[in-house]
């Protein structure tokens, strides 16, 4: 089977030392190809570390990754960034501001490839983004030569969005990427998130705060707790979830209170 397995896999910051972190303490995931997970789990529960991880922006201690069937542990960010799109927190992050658009997607397409055409931007070029830009279905198509520092941060993240699937990567990976834009934008771009994940298929895991949105998207549900996956939800009894329910099975599996700081916020 193809998608993405991820076996045992441990990090550990600062070992040996006062300042020890015990990051990820053994995780074992696999989505199956087209799959989409949601992550939720308190501040420092080891989500951005595990998608890090498969990123390859750290290296596990132990455990490994594999990638279409491909064992990526070890493999460079570089190496893997073609077969991997992401989009994080930050809208400035994910995009070039004093590019335009139309030469932020050419970088997007161009990425994990040779150099040589990577800034070439001819007309059937400009067609195919217009087109891609026109399913976002916010008029960035009309906007092709406007300087991406003029968009407003929902219109960015949603075309990063689009830099990081353009090249239909095996792997999605999302860290809290509505988490910085005003509520009417990130719902905006977590309902575009989900039609674009599903008519393109993409295997997909998105860490989320906002627990309405982890339990109303994707086909599961993962939650962490200090480096391990406490449960994971699918199926009727995800579509049954509510925020309560989550609640309930933090504290059944914990015998603690379920205290979820900028969680209870977010919806
Ligand atoms: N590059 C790093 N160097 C040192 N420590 C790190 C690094 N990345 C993460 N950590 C630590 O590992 C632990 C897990 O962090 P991680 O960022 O994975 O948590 P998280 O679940 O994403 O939390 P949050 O919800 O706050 O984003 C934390 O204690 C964090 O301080
Ligand atoms: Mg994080």
């Amino acid at each position: 089977m193809t998608g993405l397995i991820i076996e045992g896999l441990h990090k550990t910051f600062f070992p040996g030392t006062v300042n020890e972190i015990r990051a990820l303490k053994g995780i074992d995931l696999t989505l199956a190809p087209g799959e989409f997970v949601t992550v939720v789990g308190s501040n420092g529960a080891g989500k951005s570390t595990l998608l890090n991880s498969v990123a390859g922006v750290i290296t596990p201690d132990r455990g490994r990754i594999l990638l279409g069937g491909v064992d990526i542990t070890r493999l460079s960010e570089v190496e893997r960034a073609a077969r991997i799109g992401r989009v994080l927190q930050n809208p400035l992050a994910g995009t070039a501001p004093s590019l335009t658009v139309a030469e932020n997607l050419a970088l997007a397409l161009a990425r994990g490839r040779s150099r040589g055409l990577r800034w070439a931007l001819t007309a059937a070029r400009r067609r195919r983004f217009a087109e891609e830009l026109a399913q976002l279905g916010l008029g960035l198509e009309n906007r092709l030569d406007d300087k991406v520092g003029l968009l407003s941060g929902g219109q960015r993240q949603a075309l990063s969005l689009l830099m990081a699937t353009l090249q239909r990567p095996d792997v999605l990976l999302l860290d809290e990427h509505t988490a910085a834009l005003d509520p009417r934008a990130a719902a905006l771009i977590a309902d575009l998130t989900n039609r674009w994940v599903r008519q393109h298929r993409l295997t997909t895991l998105m860490i989320t705060h906002n627990l309405e949105q982890a339990i109303r998207l994707g086909d599961r549900l993962v939650m962490m707790h200090e480096g391990r996956i406490l449960f994971t939800v699918s199926g009727p009894e995800k579509q049954a979830l509510t925020i309560e329910g989550l609640r309930q099975a933090f504290e059944r599996v914990r015998g603690q209170e379920f205290s979820y700081d900028r969680a209870v916020l977010a919806h």
